[in-house]
């Protein structure tokens, strides 16, 4: 069902009120600092929010700022990037912190322009920080703002993420109450309008929403919600981006370079260096090209 139209004045005022007494308490909107958020918005861009908490507080303990991080060397990044996955972010974030300092006199910069040449900076991260940071009145579309606002605009998922981004824009508020709107959109999407079991019941935006009805009258059973969670996950053990992980996992563990057959047996206890040779060099490869490892003489480590 899509509704005829939509009642704007109203939907803000749900969803600000409900965020009022629900947001969740998380250390990246305590602060202005734009190199935080910068920091925040990098590690939530493929962890979860629950695990970015304590290496966010953690990280910006040991490199408080963007000179800190800069100077810092590629190794120390990378080690204190551990548990999150997905390295190649640390890497870019050292690099982002560079040319912050070299271009930008140390300050992260506010135009969209140069904030999307920063790399591992996309446009949600861009946009995230120019609204969060700087207040610039702009929508932001991660998964679950995507998946709500798809729910509450057509009462499906977007086809594109065009229309999505589209969408979120025409649903703003006022430039003063953009950051908050789109927090609060977050917060609802992660605890409410979550993508398995959404809880109509309790959602505040469930007289604004064309997906509603259709939800409150199909809630599965308990059976097959078990059923779908159990499915959950099964892909990424096995996967190279699991192997990649698992190598740079053995080589922050020790100072010393790693032998490439040893780092093998390490990753998969099934390792052979006549059969799996060519697929570990795939992935080493992989890794060399995003700059988290070095290789000399058959000799790996971090770099
Ligand atoms: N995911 C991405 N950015 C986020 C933020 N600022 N707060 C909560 N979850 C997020």
């Amino acid at each position: 069902m899509i509704m005829p139209t939509q009642n704007y004045e109203y939907l803000h005022n749900q969803l600000l009120c409900w965020y009022k007494a629900s947001a969740r308490e998380l250390p990246w909107r305590n602060t202005q600092d734009a190199y935080h958020i910068l920091v925040s918005e990098i590690m939530l861009q493929q962890t979860q929010v629950s695990r970015v908490i304590n290496k966010y507080n953690a990280f910006i303990r040991q490199f408080p700022n963007v000179y800190s991080l800069a100077k810092a060397p590629s190794s120390e990044v990378i080690r204190a990037w551990s548990g999150m996955g997905y390295n190649k972010r640390a890497v870019n974030l050292h690099k982002a912190a560079n040319i912050i300092v070299t271009d930008h006199n140390g300050k992260v910069p506010e135009s969209m322009e140069a904030l999307l040449s920063l790399p591992g900076v996309g446009r949600y991260t861009a946009s995230a920080i120019s609204n969060f940071a700087f207040g610039f009145q702009l929508p932001v579309v991660d998964i679950n703002i995507k998946r709500v606002l798809g729910r509450v605009d057509r009462g499906a998922l977007f086809d594109t993420d065009k229309l999505a981004w589209e969408t979120a824009k025409k649903y703003l508020p006022s430039k003063e109450k953009t950051p908050e709107w789109n927090q609060s959109l977050m917060d609802l999407g992660a605890m409410v309008c979550t993508a398995r079991n959404p809880e109509c019941e309790s959602c505040p935006l469930v007289l604004n929403c064309s997906a509603s009805i259709k939800f409150i009258s199909m809630k599965g059973s308990k059976e097959t919600q078990v059923k779908l969670a159990n499915k959950k996950n099964t892909k990424f053990i096995g996967s190279n981006r699991y192997y990649r992980g698992r190598i740079i996992e053995s080589l922050r563990d020790t100072t010393k370079p790693i032998h490439i057959d040893e780092l093998g047996k390490l990753i998969n206890p099934n390792y052979s260096s006549k059969g799996d040779a060519l697929w570990l060099s795939d992935i080493i490869s992989g890794l060399i090209k995003d700059g988290l490892i070095n290789v000399q003489k058959g000799m790996a480590s971090l770099p």
